[in-house]
């Protein structure tokens, strides 16, 4: 950990609890966490299989058709204000109780932090705001431009460009193990926030570090 300059995190996942898109879910089915879980699952899976496919659409329509996927699984109907309503849960994610302060302690000594998601700058922006942490990045970093998703290599390469620093001197942080994969095999030290207590991945080289949580992390960081 010795060197880092900035710390490029993960968004949905690692500093907001996607969990916490169910308060909208319990609206329509007595089941939101099943309805969250197969939800996200979905919306991963299509970002995935749009980038080998190269038919890129941004994070917020693949979020919608993810949405409209585990809707027709679960056999629920909604109406349009009720789908807005739960597509707009994304604009309002929970932060985890620990972030505000690991974020602080992270940037002692003036190191850099940055946002850099699959989200669209829109929901970025929002989303950040609405969980009162915007003020605290100096770059938010989406793949929009690119017009491809995570794990592609260009999507951390973005970092350095922001940065305008070389990869062994920002740490990437990400909840999303297959996410802490890509960024490692790109070239960047890695903290896997292992918040689940979940077995590693078998895809190429570990994390450089893994932690259960922020509050973790920035300890070890120091
Ligand atoms: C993000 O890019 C993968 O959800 C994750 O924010």
């Amino acid at each position: 950990m010795d060197g880092i300059e900035a710390v490029a995190f993960d968004l949905y996942g690692t500093l907001l609890e996607v969990a916490s898109v169910g308060r909208a879910a319990a609206e329509v089915t007595g089941e939101p966490a099943a309805l969250v879980d197969l939800w996200r699952q979905k919306q991963l899976e299509y970002t995935w299989l749009r980038s080998l496919m190269g038919r890129y659409q941004d994070f917020w329509a693949t979020t919608g058709d993810a949405l409209d996927y585990a809707l027709d699984r679960l056999s629920v109907v909604v109406d349009e204000a009720t789908r807005a309503r739960l597509l707009g849960a994304w604009l309002d994610v929970r932060p985890y109780p620990e972030v505000p302060d690991a974020l602080d302690a992270l940037a002692l000594g003036g190191r850099r932090l940055a946002v850099l998601s699959n989200g669209t700058p829109d929901m970025l922006e929002a989303g950040l705001a609405a969980a009162g942490l915007r003020d605290r990045f100096e770059h938010v970093l989406s793949v929009d431009d690119l017009g491809v998703f995570k794990p592609h290599p260009s999507v951390y390469e973005l970092a350095l460009k922001a940065f305008n620093l070389p990869a062994e001197r920002i740490l990437f942080v990400s909840s999303n193990a297959w996410d802490a994969f890509g960024a490692r095999a790109f070239g960047l030290p890695v903290a896997w926030v292992n918040r689940s207590g979940a077995p590693l991945e078998r895809l190429g080289a570990p994390p450089t570090v893994v932690v259960p949580d922020l509050a973790a992390l920035a300890e070890a960081v120091g």
